[in-house]
């Protein structure tokens, strides 16, 4: 039921916003003429570009520098970046790693084909993200590691978590897919575990390509063992005559190097964009009762991959879902739901891994009981906000949200 005299679009009024939102446009010239040098290039010498080049090594330094220095390897995703992190661990099979509740399919199944049993943490009580309490709830002794994944860009509160591994003697993988550029108390996301992997594919904060991801770590250990893993063993690091281990071929190539290193230079532009924007937009709400910006740590700043808005539906007349379907109505681009838990997916669930066995599992699925991620899902929706808005498109979400709450609220 609208109380407002302002007719909503999702019951036929007139939409706050009627011309689509700006493309991203995040490949441009520059990447382009990138490209363009690595086939002539190519032409001029008459060799096939390839792997492992000067681009890809340059890169790799910078993304390492970037981070404060440390070592960096490029991939062809974000999972096999995750996979070859997980690989660096050497976990027995049959060891627990506990995992996010909400991410990402990619962000749990390396952990599944290093035949170890992810052990999905409940989030914290007010975000996406898991929190120290909740993953030392999780904790078993078979438990061996911990990944966290900062959702959307919204840090993960790392000190307790580093604290709770050192005590218990685990590792900690920093799944960074969708935080580039975040920052947890003064330093970037991706610094504060054993190992961290980054995304890099189209839809992220900056791309190497259609697809691509990277690892990043401080110890040169643990960044040898990925390396020989992510290449077929490849005895990096060692003075063994030939492959020293089962690995896969999970390479980043010269011409995606090349356009990755475009992209990097603009990811501090990009974070900064989305910081502005999503800070504009929760300005611009901030007398409304029932929707803000989600609520995130203390002594962190999120990079925005997507911005979180949580919704109080006691002051309303409909759902949360029904609030964000109304905003999309309006012209604004939100989605109503972030269900993405990957231990509700049928993989997990039927246990399809490798033929019938239902290995490295050895019991059938029990449904989780993660009540915060319940309500986390029931609360929040997300708007996809990127770094080419204007004022123009800030100002109408604001206005579309405004009209939205008016509507509904009771
Ligand atoms: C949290 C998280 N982990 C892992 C991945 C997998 O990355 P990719 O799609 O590059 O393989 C994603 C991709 O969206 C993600 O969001």
């Amino acid at each position: 039921m609208v109380k407002s005299d302002e007719k909503l679009a999702i019951d036929g009024g007139k939409a706050v916003r009627e011309k689509p939102f700006p493309p991203r446009r995040l490949f441009g010239d520059d990447e382009k003429a990138a490209a363009v040098e690595v086939f002539d290039e190519s032409i001029a010498t008459g060799e096939a570009f390839g792997y492992g080049g000067k681009r890809e090594q340059e890169y790799e330094k910078e993304f390492a520098e970037r981070l404060g220095g440390g070592f960096a390897k490029g991939t062809n995703s974000g999972t096999s970046a995750l996979l070859a992190a997980i690989a660096a661990l050497e976990l027995e099979p049959g060891s627990e790693v506990v995992c996010p509740p909400i991410t990402d399919p990619g962000g749990v199944m390396p952990i599944v084909m290093m035949n170890c049993i992810p052990v999905p943490a409940d989030t914290n009580e007010f975000s996406f993200n898991v929190g120290p309490e909740q993953i030392a709830a999780a904790i078993t002794e078979r438990t061996r590691a911990i990944v966290v994944a900062p959702i959307f860009g919204e840090p993960v509160d790392m000190d307790p978590i580093m604290e709770l591994a050192g005590e218990k003697g685990l590792a900690v993988v920093e799944d960074a897919a969708q935080a580039h550029g975040a920052v947890y108390r003064g330093s970037t996301v991706g610094t504060h575990g054993d190992i961290a992997a980054f995304s890099t594919m189209y839809g992220k904060h900056y791309a190497s390509g259609g697809q691509g991801g990277i690892f990043f770590t401080r110890n040169e250990d643990l960044f040898w063992k990925a390396r020989r893993f992510m290449d077929r063993g490849k005895p990096f690091g060692t003075d063994e005559p030939n492959n020293v281990r089962l690995g896969l071929n999970l390479n980043t190539d010269e011409l995606s190097a090349a356009i990755a290193r475009v992209q990097l230079k603009k990811l501090p532009w990009i974070v900064e964009r989305r910081q502005s924007v999503a800070a504009a937009v929760s300005d611009g709400i901030k007398s409304l009762q029932s929707v803000a910006l989600g609520k995130i740590i203390p002594d962190a700043k999120a990079s925005y991959w997507h911005m979180r808005m949580t919704v109080d539906a006691d002051k309303l007349t409909v759902d949360k879902d029904t609030f964000a379907e109304a905003l999309a109505a309006e012209g604004i681009p939100a989605s109503p739901s972030y269900r993405h838990i990957p231990a509700e997916h049928v993989w997990f669930r039927s246990r399809n891994t490798y033929g019938s066995s239902g290995y490295p599992w050895t019991s059938p699925y029990e449904p989780l009981n993660l009540p915060n991620c319940e309500a986390a899902v029931a609360r929040n929706f997300l708007i996809h906000i990127h770094e080419n808005w204007t004022d123009k498109e800030i100002a109408d979400t604001v206005t579309a949200l405004t009209k939205v709450e008016k509507a509904y609220l009771k």
